[in-house]
């Protein structure tokens, strides 16, 4: 084998990680904070506009199925990240747990497709969040002007990326760098604004489920599948695994605690309570939002950006809700961006203890105990991309690279059983073959139901992410410098403070 192959497999001691925590960071997270972490980073976009079109477009009534398979999809993942979480509870997340299973090659494919679930998602979010601001703004009589407020790039009717006109999206960029500001300063004030946020959009989800059941006309839901159209995934099966596969955007963030396990008081314990009390938490909340949604008014009516306020303005008497339910969305998307740009520093942190990016990234700060190199290199370039690019260039790529990810993850814990057998964690996998293959069959499945040209940028992205490899982390890997006796296996590549 060449000495390249070699080094693309080898395996990251795990007794020996870098990254196991050495003060940088601030042990300020408990369970309930966790828990808090997943749903703000869950719930936002993807059940307050995504929604609509799906059940339009793929599943119709069937929406709820599509909801539940993706859900399942999910949970198997997150029993498989608990496992991981609960064995190694760094801040790297799913790029560690490969780096300790699958190699440092398969781990930075990982770790650069986790950027795709962080810090882009970050940015579109951040995009669909302006698009909310401008039109709450618009109801009050302020008009901004158009070319402030919409991407630079986009689709245009010949389906090809170009200029649209617009200068930058204003609200999109200052989003983020407010976010950025936020986290800089410290993980718990960060904290404290997310779940603040998060009971907020709770709260208003629950309201407009309690509020909506009783106009709920059931004949609405018949056909539950409508019969296809005669094109593949529109409405009939068909439509709803396209439908879970376009609405799995909604659950992505629910695995956000695994990377602030280094900030976790019992991170053992409380980091799989927090990746499965979110999913679960989310998942129902999203099935009971689509049934009731479904069922105020026909699901072709939904086509729209704003679903929530379609229901509500067909029923009068549900009209004070309006208002209510823009301002959820948006609270829930700010804690979205917020958890998102959480989330990436972390994990760059993780790769640069490791030598594969600069060791610049894993400074912390001596007061704030963040990463705050990190913390702004996402923030400057999540706001750059969120603010010269629009959102549905951005969502369907971010999809498949996290799927991917959990389908490494699932197939990384059967690895584990094999090389670590007795290895102690607080948590298993239940039924382990059985969950594990299953859970990497869902979510690879899932990937074949996403449009055809997601792949084809999925494959740019990754050759992108292999020329950074090739150019940098592998020259640079502590693992390899480690191997050539070059330093202690495990010496953490920080820059002094
Ligand atoms: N799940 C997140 C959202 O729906 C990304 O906004």
């Amino acid at each position: 084998m060449s000495a390249f192959l070699r080094q693309f497999f080898a395996v990251q001691p795990v007794n020996t990680s870098a990254n196991t925590g050495d003060g940088r960071l601030k042990r300020a997270l408990g369970p309930w904070a966790l828990t808090a972490i997943g749903l703000g980073a869950t719930i936002g976009s993807g059940i307050f506009v995504l929604t609509g079109t799906v059940a339009a477009n793929h599943s119709g009534p069937a929406l709820t199925l599509s909801l539940l398979i993706a859900a399942f999809g999910c949970g198997l993942a997150a029993l498989c990240y608990s496992e991981f979480a609960s064995f190694l509870p760094v801040s790297g997340s799913a790029y560690s747990y490969a780096y300790a299973t699958l190699g440092e090659g398969i781990a930075w494919f990982i770790g650069w497709n986790l950027m795709l679930e962080y810090m882009l998602s970050a940015s579109a979010v951040a995009v669909g969040w302006g698009g909310y601001v401008t039109n709450l703004l618009a109801d009050a009589g302020i008009h901004l002007p158009s070319q402030l407020v919409n991407a630079p790039f986009g689709k245009l009717e010949n389906g090809h990326l170009g200029l649209t006109g617009a200068v930058i999206n204003v609200p999109a960029v200052l989003i983020v760098a407010l976010m950025s500001a936020l986290l800089y300063i410290g993980v718990k004030q960060s904290s404290a604004v997310n779940t603040l946020m998060v009971m907020l959009k709770v709260g208003i989800i629950v309201v407009f489920v309690l509020a909506g059941l009783s106009f709920v006309d059931t004949s609405l839901w018949h056909p539950y599948v409508p019969p296809n159209t005669g094109t593949r995934g529109h409405f009939g099966w068909s439509g709803v695994l396209s439908g879970a596969a376009i609405i799995f955007f909604s659950y992505i963030g629910f695995d956000t605690a695994s990377t602030t396990a280094l900030e976790a008081r019992r991170p053992q314990r409380d980091v799989p309570l927090g990746i499965l009390g979110a999913l679960v938490i989310s998942a129902v909340l999203y099935v009971a939002m689509a049934a009731v949604l479904t069922g105020m008014v026909p699901f072709q009516k939904l086509d729209v950006d704003a679903p929530v306020a379609v229901a509500l303005d067909a029923h009068p008497q549900l009209s004070w809700l309006g208002t209510l339910v823009k301002l959820g969305a948006i609270i829930g998307m700010t804690s979205v961006i917020l958890m998102s740009l959480l989330g990436q520093p972390r994990i760059l942190l993780a790769m640069a203890d490791d030598g594969l990016l600069p060791p610049a990234m894993s400074r912390c700060h001596p007061r704030f105990k963040t990463p705050h190199v990190a913390t702004v290199v996402t923030g400057v370039l999540a706001a750059l991309i969120g603010g010269l690019f629009p959102l549905d260039v951005l969502g369907e790529l971010i999809s498949i690279g996290i799927l991917l990810a959990f389908t490494v993850v699932c197939i990384a814990v059967l690895v584990l059983r094999k090389t670590r057998p007795d290895a102690p964690r607080a948590f298993r996998v239940p039924f382990a073959p059985v969950t594990c293959v299953l859970g990497a069959i869902v979510c690879f499945g899932m990937t074949f139901w996403l449009p055809w040209d997601t792949w084809v940028r999925l494959v740019f992205w990754t050759a992108l992410g292999y020329s950074v490899y090739g150019f940098y982390g592998y020259q640079h890997s502590r693992l390899r410098a480690s191997v050539r006796g070059e330093v202690a296996p495990g010496t953490p590549s920080r820059v002094p403070e």
